[in-house]
């Protein structure tokens, strides 16, 4: 499988660029729980906060970039460091050998290749569910095409950041990413990173009967990690399937 899925020069920026508000949302399942499997936890960005609380989390993540900022925070704060536990592979092989009553994936549907990565990677997870446990999961929808423009600046002491993207879909299916990333100081341009990523779209139809395939059941649907019910038109689309 290819390595490279889109992080291998831009990792050390991903926590500066990521503001997703799903961290409560994906904590909200952690309660009661012994372990939790975070699939594609890339540096950690959900998996920390997690471990903060008393969670024990297994991470499953094959980037090497992202793997080291991940052990580079893990390095700095062994009490958290002491609940995650760390598997270099792909969705679709790692084997943990024992079940869980939690697994997640947080914004990593999107990246599976194809159909059939996706098939395998949820195969694989279920597997790893126990009865009655839930993977929780989002799917972007809202997909489309953009040409290369400015979506995000961020400023930290006396540099700035600035980060380019575009998207183009080939074949219907297959998302192309172009990624720059430009750091700025004192006005003067003093590093420009450029990255390729891939993803594939699925519709709303494909995820719920690939979850029906794999033997899960939908429990709820939300629209957002606000806990808003899912309606027909959203972007994002929330799933907590229970493994039969
Ligand atoms: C958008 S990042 C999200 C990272 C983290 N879950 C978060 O929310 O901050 C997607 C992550 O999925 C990982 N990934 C890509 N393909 C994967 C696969 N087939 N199996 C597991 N992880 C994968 C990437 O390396 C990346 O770290």
């Amino acid at each position: 499988m290819p390595l490279d899925r889109g992080y291998e020069k831009t990792a050390r920026f991903f926590d500066l660029f990521a503001s997703t508000n799903d961290i409560e949302f994906y904590c909200g399942y952690a309660k009661g729980v012994r372990e939790m499997l975070d699939i594609g936890a890339g540096t950690g960005r959900v998996a920390i906060p997690l471990a903060e609380r008393g969670a024990r989390v297994v991470c499953v993540e094959p980037s090497p970039a992202m793997l080291a900022v991940f052990r580079d925070k893990l390095s700095r704060n062994p009490d958290v460091a002491a609940k995650i536990t760390l598997i270099d592979d792909f969705a679709a092989s790692f084997d943990l050998g024992r079940k869980v009553p939690v697994a997640f994936m947080a914004r990593g549907f999107d990246g599976f290749l194809d159909d059939e990565e996706r098939r395998e990677s949820v195969a694989n997870i279920a597997r790893h569910v126990e009865p009655g446990g839930v993977f929780v999961f989002d799917v972007w929808l809202g997909y489309e095409e953009w040409p290369l423009r400015l979506s995000d600046t961020v400023v930290r002491g006396d540099r700035e950041y600035r980060m380019y993207d575009s998207c183009k879909i080939v074949d219907g299916k297959t998302m192309e990413f172009d990624a720059v990333c430009e750091v700025y100081e004192a006005g003067e341009l003093v590093e420009r990173v450029e990255q390729k990523g891939w993803g594939s779209c699925s519709t709303r139809a494909e995820v719920h009967g690939l979850l029906d395939e794999t033997g899960f059941k939908i429990r709820r649907e939300f629209g957002g990690f606000d806990g808003k019910p899912y309606e027909e038109g959203d972007d994002v689309m929330v799933i907590e399937a229970a493994k039969l």
